[in-house]
């Protein structure tokens, strides 16, 4: 799976998805990064081109190279009529609108959503999965509206600690599991159109060096819903904590009643199915960088030195 920018980050999502669903191997690169390594393609390997415009250049270069290796072209793509979707032997729509803002939100949630929804079809259809798993999968698909619609209400308290966000220099985002890309967009979403440094770690990672950069001025953002791997979260932020950092927790309720003490602040998320969690946390990613930037006043929708599409290498 091979994509720039957010869209890359959800094909990072996607691997969660394929791996432990399909159970199929899944590589994921940047595509400026891919086409140079001159990765050796053998037969049998399909490879999924993820794009907002259909347009990027490095993009539809490593597009170009996969097809010449004689790889199965699979994009996903909201222009439906782009360069990369006309190149590619299959082509999966997202449906998400024409999107104006250069920062892609919409995008990535339709990204995602397809994303999952292949990753569920391709286990059924490979018999990775029985029918009424299947259906379940398919359940979860659905409350998708349901669940965003909830988790945009927490919009006030989003914009709150947005207030309090706004002076910091640097931020961090830790998400575990497929928290992880989403802790990674929360922060390019940030520095797309704040202009604040952020950066997103693995919860398990920082131990290994970030964690020298905590201190009190430093707020990290934890999103944490209530998984199999809560736990070991919470005992990453605790570490955040110990050391006088200012941790804003994202989780359900349930998970805020077991873990906030002695959090900066905290932002109540819908309970949500293990596939569509990063769907849903989508939301709040976009919401702090969009709040933060309103309340610095930075022009949240054509952001300084950035373009809509990158079509140069
Ligand atoms: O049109 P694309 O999805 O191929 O664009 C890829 C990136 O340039 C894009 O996602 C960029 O990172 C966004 N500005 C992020 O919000």
């Amino acid at each position: 799976m091979v994509a720039c920018g957010t869209a890359f980050l959800a094909c990072h999502v996607a691997k969660y998805w394929f791996e432990k669903i399909v159970r199929i191997p899944v590589e994921v690169d940047v595509a400026s990064e891919f086409r140079y390594r001159e990765p050796p393609v053998t037969p049998g390997t399909t490879a999924i081109f993820v794009s907002q415009s259909g347009e990027t250049a490095d993009t539809l270069a490593a597009l170009r190279y996969m097809a010449l290796k004689g790889a199965t072209i699979l994009s996903v793509v909201n222009v439906a009529e782009s360069s990369i979707a006309r190149e590619s032997d299959l082509v999966l729509p997202s449906y998400a609108g024409i999107e104006i803002g250069v920062a892609s939100t919409k995008a990535f949630t339709a990204q995602l959503t397809v994303l999952a929804l292949l990753a569920v079809k391709i286990a059924h259809a490979k018999g990775v999965i029985n029918d009424i798993q299947y259906q379940g999968y398919i359940t979860d698909l659905n409350c998708i509206p349901r669940l965003i619609s909830q988790a945009l209400s927490i919009d006030v308290a989003v914009q709150k600690v947005a207030l309090k966000l706004a002076t910091a220099q640097d931020i961090i985002f830790l998400g575990r599991g497929s928290m992880y890309p989403l802790a990674m967009e929360g922060a390019l979403k940030l520095k797309e159109i704040s202009y604040i440094h952020a950066e997103g770690y693995p919860s398990g990672e920082l131990k290994h060096g970030p964690i020298a950069l905590i201190d009190k001025k430093v707020p990290v953002v934890v999103l944490a819903p209530m998984d199999a791997l809560f736990e070991k979260s919470v005992s990453n932020m605790q570490e955040v904590m110990a050391r006088a950092g200012k941790v804003l927790l994202l989780s359900c309720q349930q998970g805020l009643n077991a873990a906030s003490d002695g959090t900066w602040a905290t932002i109540s998320m819908p309970a949500a199915p293990e596939l569509i969690t990063p769907i849903i946390y989508a939301v709040p990613a976009q919401l702090l960088a969009y709040y933060t930037a309103v309340a610095k006043g930075t022009d949240a929708d054509q952001p300084r030195n950035l373009a809509k599409s990158v079509t140069v290498e």
